[in-house]
């Protein structure tokens, strides 16, 4: 599995699998199980996913070390404020049944925000975090955050994929070295992104399916990607992509079917209201 370095110098696996909207207590497990198996070393979870004890549980029967497996989860906005946070990260901490997290995000850009990343930033300096980052955050909403933060973000996981470049917004994260991460990087399954023209000829030339040919754009593009699927041939096809590489005019040609446009706003502020209200525990 291909890395890349984040901006303390860690490495990332280039390619995740996400456990969103996968059940705990069974599915969870198989899943992440399953992925590992197939030589995933890196699953991201969150606590507002509700299933990170069958990440942690599964991390454990793999057989495989702990320290070959990177593990992200993030912080649901129930526990921002900073005395929330560092009961929160504790709690994921006991979850994943883990002594450190490789990556803990702020998961949304709502709440007491700064509160909650000043417990990450000491959660990081006593080494219980390997890297924090941020997560939905916009050019907008990084610039109302970012004077009250003393460490900088390793990453921000945004929806991302050939539709949803998020251009803007990289090129600021690339000028504070934040590297992307993809969340719906298969477009959750968009059959219209899967059945583009320009990436279904892409994939025929290379014999490859059309997840691959995106996911191997996102890879070339710098882009961590975290794609999920249940279905076990694309669950190990999607990090089969380090065999072939597009050519620069490829590229090209797949950067041109941005839209511009996003399925979720992080700005809309029904989408506040709604996601403050998601309760997670008592
Ligand atoms: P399935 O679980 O049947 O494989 P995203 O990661 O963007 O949320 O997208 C997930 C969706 O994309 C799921 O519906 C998944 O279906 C589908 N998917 C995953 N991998 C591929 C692939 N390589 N080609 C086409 N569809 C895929």
């Amino acid at each position: 599995m291909k890395t890349f370095e984040l901006n303390n110098q860690t490495m990332i696996p280039a390619v995740g699998f996400g456990v969103f909207q996968i059940p705990n207590n069974g599915p969870t497990y198989d899943a992440t199980l399953a992925a590992l198996k197939a030589g995933y070393r890196h699953i991201d979870t969150a606590a507002g996913y509700m299933n990170e004890s069958d990440v942690g549980k599964a991390v454990k029967d793999s057989g495989i070390a702990r320290e070959e497996i990177f593990i992200t989860s993030k912080l649901w906005l129930q526990d921002y404020g900073y005395e929330n946070a560092k009961k929160g990260i504790e709690n994921s901490l006991k979850a994943l049944d883990t002594d450190y997290i490789d990556l803990y995000l702020l998961h949304q850009p709502y709440g007491d925000y700064l509160g909650a990343w000043k417990a990450l930033e000491e959660a990081y300096q006593a080494g219980k975090i390997k890297a924090i980052g941020i997560s939905n955050i916009t050019v907008n909403l990084w610039n109302k955050f970012k004077d009250g933060m003393t460490i900088m973000p390793a990453v921000n996981q945004v929806e991302f994929n050939p539709f949803t470049q998020q251009k803007e917004l990289r090129k600021v994260m690339d000028e504070n070295n934040i590297r992307l991460e993809a969340w719906f990087p298969l477009g959750h399954g968009n059959k219209d992104l899967l059945e583009n023209e320009t990436i279904v000829s892409l994939a025929h030339q290379y014999n490859k399916n059309a997840g691959q040919i995106i996911l191997r754009w996102i890879y070339q593009e710098g882009v961590i990607s975290l794609p999920k699927s249940t279905n076990p041939e694309r669950m190990k096809g999607n990090i089969d992509i380090f065999d072939f590489a597009l050519t620069d005019d490829e590229m090209k040609a797949i950067q041109a079917l941005d839209t511009g446009k996003a399925t979720h706003n992080p700005e809309d502020p029904a989408n506040e209201t709604r996601l403050m209200g998601l309760k997670i525990h008592d």
